[in-house]
């Protein structure tokens, strides 16, 4: 008899708390892909369904959902998680009960684990593309701001580390600010760049309080286009939040951004924007978190179980046509092929992309092989 009973799956973006918009982003990619699967006859006829929690930007809940998710509701697969504090809190769960957690956001590297795939960019497929281009662009001088926990340091280091490769590079600061900072934590860090006069400012600041530094940096006079904000996290969500005015002129590497010319991402922005309206932004974690739920169903397609050993192993190595491009799931440690890109807010606060990489970058999340500048083999410089 063919088993028709519905496929349960966790979804665990919070829709409140410090990253509540950029991970209601993701709900609803993550959603809208579930949406599309069911459309289509679900898996092998079976339909799924989202079991979802908000955990509320909190690691501790992410931990305790994660383990109700898996414990109680008994999921094989959970779709989640932004910041890199709540994947950290949900590894030993996946693990302790061998489930797969599909992570959808850029983080700091330096991690594998068995039970999760990784669909966002490691350094190698954004910060070095981002130091390259900021530091052949502004100079070498560079001021560092994030928020309080660990990818902020992470990434802080691994910027440091390249900025200081190259001649002239080096850090004039590093500063960080609560996860909740309001409007006025900024002014100290707004005046402080003001009398140091780096060469550009790369922000790990995120979430909800992003739109916080780049009005503080917009009142303290300062001018993007000689001493712009680069970020990997800033993106048309919190454009969104902080509104053109104050975005314009700044940038941010990603594997994505809404404006790509593609059909595929003309196809699924146009029927996001019909199912769920215009206040949320797709975005790179967005986009992430839509494909890889349509890699998790071609997976379980093909196998005809998420029993995880099995799907795990077919989703090794498979591939899907993204928004962004052509994606591959790296069977060596589970990261993503990915293109790198940069896109500078234009006054519409839509992206421009500056520079993009023809071909996708094999993910290094070690960054073990990597140089300062390396687009892979194919560069497209495209116009401003
Ligand atoms: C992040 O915390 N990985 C943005």
């Amino acid at each position: 008899m063919t088993n028709t009973d519905p496929v349960k799956v966790g979804v665990l973006y919070s829709q409140t708390g410090a990253t509540s918009a950029i991970e209601s982003s993701q709900r609803l990619g993550t959603l809208m892909a579930i949406e599309e699967i069911n459309e289509a006859g679900g898996i092998n006829g079976r339909e799924i369904v989202a079991i979802q929690y908000d955990p509320a930007s909190n690691l501790h809940q992410f931990r305790a959902h994660a383990e109700r998710l898996v414990a109680i509701d008994n999921v094989n697969v959970i779709f989640g998680c932004y910041m890199s504090s709540t994947r950290k809190a949900v590894i030993p769960v996946v693990e302790k009960y061998n489930r797969i957690l599909f992570y959808a956001t850029l983080y700091e590297g330096f991690e594998f684990s068995n039970n999760i795939i990784y669909t966002g960019a490691a350094p190698n497929q954004n910060s070095v593309q981002l130091a390259d281009y900021m530091m052949s662009s502004f100079g070498g001088r560079v001021y560092l701001v994030g928020s309080d926990y660990i990818y902020p340091y992470e990434s802080n280091r691994i910027m440091s580390d390249l900025v200081n490769q190259r001649p002239g590079g080096s850090v004039v600061a590093q500063r960080y600010v609560p996860l909740d900072a309001g409007a006025r934590e900024f002014d100290a860090i707004a005046a402080e760049i003001r009398e140091m006069q780096p060469d550009f400012i790369f922000s790990t600041v995120v979430g909800n309080a992003t739109q916080h530094l780049y009005r503080a940096y917009a009142e303290a006079g300062l001018n993007p286009k000689t001493l712009p904000i680069a970020s990997l996290t800033t993106s048309e969500v919190e454009v969104a939040q902080m509104g053109a005015q104050a975005a314009a002129g700044h940038f941010t590497a990603a594997p994505y951004f809404s404006s790509i010319d593609t059909p595929e991402n003309w196809r699924v922005t146009d029927r996001f924007r019909a199912r769920f309206g215009d206040d949320v932004r797709p975005n790179a974690c967005w986009e992430a978190a839509y494909f890889q739920v349509h890699m998790f169903a071609n997976a379980m397609r093909a196998t005809g179980t998420d029993v995880v050993p099995l799907l795990m192993r077919q989703l090794l190595g498979t591939e899907f046509v993204a928004p962004q491009g052509r994606v591959r799931i790296e069977p060596g440690n589970h990261h993503t092929h990915l293109y790198p890109r940069i896109g500078r807010v234009n006054s519409k606060g839509e992206f421009s992309i500056v520079r993009a990489s023809k071909q996708a970058v094999a993910p290094d999340p070690y960054l073990v092989t990597h140089s300062l500048g390396d687009w892979t083999l194919a560069l497209e410089a495209l116009p401003d």
